[in-house]
């Protein structure tokens, strides 16, 4: 089985992991990037480049060229560099078709179908349910996790899978599942799906949130790990003690503070809207949510 070279970056402001992952054959020097941040100041409006152009300066020092660009969803906390590093590296930026859906529940609340196309061609390619396709030569698949948004996907490349915010760490757990068309009851069965991976495959998880004073941030247990010691999903939770608790956790949460601009962005590959006279904005709907 192929083991992916894997180097992962810590965003400490959003708590997310941004994966590069290629061969360790070093006749194919392509990679691909997994869920990119670009950095965004709230109060200010502003956006910076510098997550980015650590993971841009990785991929030059390594001499590696930039094949996929890829999102495990659309994400509600931070902004995906996925735009930039595209214009800075080439690449296929890709997700799973179901984010068909999510762009169509969120035009409800930003009235955006004039600047954010409603059937995707934002983004190169929209991957089917199980699709299989290559990074170099390590073979790489797409496993559908619903649960904490509808069109959450995992990446299985190699003997490792990447997989967004459909589980966490053991000591953290999963994601949460009350965003439009979120379910725990979905989560659940995604959980199940990755965790019938082999024992020794390594999961990758979006973000990282080391309880208190415990932990630095860290980004990788085995699928052996997570049956045994996640304290929402191991093998030892049924379905309705893992609902409960989700469902009684995410009740009354208040929403990520990026969530507007993050949501309206990602749906453009991390692009802000259309400009008036040169200028773009973030909307931000009123009583909506
Ligand atoms: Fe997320």
């Amino acid at each position: 089985m192929h083991t992916p070279n894997v180097r992962g970056f810590f965003d400490p402001a959003t708590a997310t992991w941004t994966y590069v992952v290629w061969s360790t054959n070093n006749a194919v020097a392509q990679c691909a990037v997994i869920d990119s941040v670009l950095d965004y100041d709230i109060y200010s409006c502003t956006t910076k480049t510098t997550s980015a152009d650590a993971v841009i300066d990785f991929i030059q020092e390594k001499r590696l060229s930039l094949q996929w660009i890829l999102e495990t969803h659309i994400h509600a906390d931070h902004i995906t560099a996925a735009h930039y590093l595209q214009q800075k590296l080439g690449g296929t930026i890709a997700i799973s078709k179901h984010i068909l859906a999510i762009v169509h529940t969120w035009e409800a609340y930003f009235q955006n179908s004039a600047d954010t196309p409603q059937d995707g061609r934002q983004f190169d390619h929209l991957f089917e349910d199980d699709e299989e396709f290559t990074i170099a030569d390590l073979p790489a698949k797409i496993m559908y996790t619903p649960g904490h948004t509808p069109a959450d996907t995992s990446y299985i490349i190699g003997n490792a899978v990447f997989v967004g915010d459909a589980m966490f760490l053991p000591d953290v757990g999963s994601g949460r599942c009350d965003f439009p068309g979120g379910s725990a009851e979905d989560a659940y069965d995604s959980s199940r799906k990755l965790l019938a991976l082999p024992g020794d495959y390594r999961m990758y998880v979006g973000h990282d949130y080391p309880p208190e004073g415990m932990r630095g941030p860290r980004c990788m247990a085995t699928i052996d790990q997570q049956q045994q010691t996640n304290n929402r999903l191991s093998y030892s939770v049924d379905k309705h003690s893992f609902i409960a608790r989700r469902n009684a956790d995410d009740t009354g949460k208040p929403v990520p503070h990026l969530l507007l601009p993050s949501i309206q962005a990602n749906l453009r590959a991390g692009q802000f809207g259309e400009a008036v006279n040169g200028v773009q904005f973030v909307k931000l709907p009123v009583n909506m949510l």
